[in-house]
């Protein structure tokens, strides 16, 4: 059986090979603060039972993640749950999204079906599913197109296959940039383009949560009908406070990570 360490360490490798400017954003605080340290990953797929939330949770709860709790993202027509560790603190939190395909066109769900059943069921079932980027094949643009039109997430899912849509720096494990403020004016100095959807820091300090994030960098996808530039992952901040209780709050809030999701608009 796979340790958490394992998961993290190869959604990843596999996250900073494919966006150089993530890997350009990590080095750049690693040399800051000496050590960056994770608050969570989040990973993205459909509502079909075949890749739903409770599939890709699989490997995580298989090495020790709880989930902790749920929720629903109206706008954008998401479920989600995010994921804890209770034997590890320091293991990044786990947050699963999955689009309610139901919620759109019949013509849109005709094409999600047509994409799911093209894949060899044995790929469905494989313990590798969350690390298959190319689950669904070589992409052909009109489909691309057909999907953006009326879900951008679906599009990145459809282009990106499975793997971390971004990982997220603690901040509150941060000595010189311990503030979202800090930490996106140090990214702007190094050129980078801060999500600003709903203001570039998303939530407040009473709801125990703020988040920032980087615009997804574009990276080239071969389709079926050539090479095509499109948004890749992106990187998050978030820094947390303290409960009533006085505990390190560790949940999620609904609306301000809906304008997190578009770090990977195409517009
Ligand atoms: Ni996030």
């Amino acid at each position: 059986m796979r340790s958490y360490r394992e998961i993290i360490s190869r959604l990843w490798d596999d996250y900073t090979r494919q966006n150089r400017d993530v890997k350009r954003v990590y080095d750049l605080f690693l040399k800051e603060e000496g050590k960056v340290m994770n608050d969570h990953i989040a990973l993205r797929t459909f509502d079909d039972p075949r890749v739903n939330i409770e599939v890709l949770a699989r490997p995580f709860l298989a090495c020790g993640y709880h989930k902790a709790d749920t929720y629903f993202f109206e706008d954008k027509r998401l479920n989600a749950a995010h994921f804890e560790h209770p034997d590890f603190p320091e293991a990044p939190l786990v947050f699963i999204s999955e689009l309610r395909t139901g919620d759109f066109s019949q013509s849109f769900q005709g094409t999600i079906q047509g994409i799911l059943n093209k894949i060899d069921p044995l790929r469905l079932e494989s313990d590798d599913l969350i690390f298959d980027t190319e689950i669904f094949g070589l992409p052909s643009k009109q489909v691309y197109q057909r999907l953006l039109d009326e879900s951008e997430y679906a599009g990145w899912l459809y282009i990106n296959g499975f793997r971390a849509n971004h990982f997220t720096v603690f901040i509150n494990g941060n000595k010189k940039l311990d503030t979202l403020e800090k930490a996106n004016q140090f990214l702007k100095d190094h050129g980078f383009q801060i999500n600003s959807a709903g203001g570039e820091i998303k939530g407040k300090p009473e709801e125990l949560l703020e988040q920032s994030s980087i615009m997804a960098g574009r990276i080239g996808v071969h389709f079926l009908e050539g090479v095509e530039e499109v948004p890749g992952c992106y990187y998050e901040f978030a820094r947390r406070y303290h409960d009533q209780n006085g505990d390190l709050f560790t949940g999620f809030i609904a609306k301000s990570a809906d304008k997190i999701f578009q770090s990977t608009d195409t517009r």
